[in-house]
């Protein structure tokens, strides 16, 4: 059997280029390669971890569907299917979380990020009691503390457990290999540590997984281009879905830097750079050769073609989201019919495991 590729996507709303060029893209690619058994999930579960309004989870978890089938994955050559149909994902977690230590998913980033307290007010509160303008390490380290405090009395527990679900998708199919953008490392990380603690304890059981990364596994802010693109800063976003006179308007108004040379320079040059990495991924060429292409433009010109490029290159798949997206029964009944196929291996492994364990009587 070929090895087993996994992945997953959050039903959080429109997905956006760095969603794209982190992961998507390379789904379709791997998927079209033929080495992998390809299984893309959509994790409904783990958003629910954020706030969301019930009358739109069901849009948003076809709209992933959508996207997937849009950009090019296949029901016929990979597994499409929706996490919460397959039991199997919330009883293993169960599992894993009693050998999961709590200091482990304290240390998570993006629980971090997540959870992130106004620590600010807290620093000026100091400054005003201690009348000094810079605190103390004593003081640092307190509201540190207080800050730790305030985040684990108020995150919910889903949010805190959310990496050890993602360990629990992962493991579920023996999966090999996982692709993912950059921030999802230090969560394949844990689930490699979970993987070697299950093994040891109970004998062999799970397999350790590897991440997949693309040359663009960090794609940052239109508006903010040290910052990485999220759903969560909308303006910084450019849209799978945006019409050609979004992607105009957003490339236009992109940061970009003093001076007037198109170069790449992550430090000296941020919104230039992910710019040029932008137009690189998409046009399939290195980035010094963009270089040399634009040599004497200014930065008006490389963007004009850069909105060319990317208007040109999401053609085909807006004219594929848009018949889909009124074929919300073909959406439903593609993933009712790769949930299926989900549950007949994940059940398989669950099997295994409550041998394992000793619950099975
Ligand atoms: P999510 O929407 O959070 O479920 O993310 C779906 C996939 O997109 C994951 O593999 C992420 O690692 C990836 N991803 C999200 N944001 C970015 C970004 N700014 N650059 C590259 N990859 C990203
Ligand atoms: N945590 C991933 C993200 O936010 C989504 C995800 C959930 C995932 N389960 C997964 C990705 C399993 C890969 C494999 O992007």
């Amino acid at each position: 059997m070929k090895p087993v590729l996994f992945s997953g996507t959050q039903p959080t709303g429109k997905l956006h280029i760095g969603n794209y060029l982190g992961a998507l893209r390379n789904f379709v690619e791997l998927q079209n390669s033929g080495k992998y058994e390809c299984i893309y999930c959509v994790v409904d579960l783990h958003s629910l971890t954020e706030d969301f309004d019930p009358k739109e989870k069901c849009g948003q978890i076809l709209e992933v569907a959508a996207d997937y089938l849009a950009t090019g994955l296949d029901p016929k050559k990979s597994v499409i299917f929706q996490q919460s149909q397959v039991p199997a994902h919330t009883e293993l977690t169960w599992i894993l979380n009693t050998i999961t230590p709590m200091g482990e998913l304290r240390r998570m980033t993006q629980f971090k990020d997540k959870t992130q307290t106004n620590v600010s007010n807290l620093f000026e509160e100091a400054q005003r009691k201690t009348k000094t303008l810079i605190p103390t390490l004593e003081t640092t380290e307190g509201i540190m503390a207080k800050e730790e405090t305030m985040r684990m009395e108020t995150a919910n527990v889903g949010l805190f457990d959310y990496p050890v679900l993602m360990a629990s998708d992962i493991v579920l199919y023996d999966t090999k290999f996982v692709p993912v953008g950059e921030d999802q490392l230090q969560h394949l990380e844990l689930t490699r540590t979970l993987v070697r603690k299950f093994n040891n304890r109970f004998g062999p059981t799970f397999i350790e997984p590897q991440p997949i990364l693309t040359k663009t596994a960090r794609v940052m802010s239109l508006q903010n281009p040290t910052k990485k693109m999220s759903k969560s800063d909308p303006v910084g976003c450019l849209f799978l879905d945006d019409s050609p006179a979004e992607i105009e308007n957003k490339i236009k108004r992109a940061v970009t830097d003093s001076g007037s040379v198109v170069k790449h320079d992550r430090t000296e040059k941020p919104g230039i750079s992910n710019l040029l990495e932008i137009y690189s991924a998409l046009v399939n060429e290195p980035v010094p050769k963009l270089e040399k292409k634009f040599a004497g433009k200014n930065y008006g010109a490389f963007k004009s073609a850069l909105i060319k490029v990317i208007t040109d290159h999401f053609a085909d798949y807006r004219k594929k989201k848009a018949v889909l997206a009124a074929k919300p029964k073909l959406l439903a009944s593609v993933l009712s019919t790769g949930s299926k196929k989900a549950a007949q291996m994940a059940n398989k492994k669950m099997t295994e495991v409550c041998q394992r364990i000793g619950i099975s009587v």
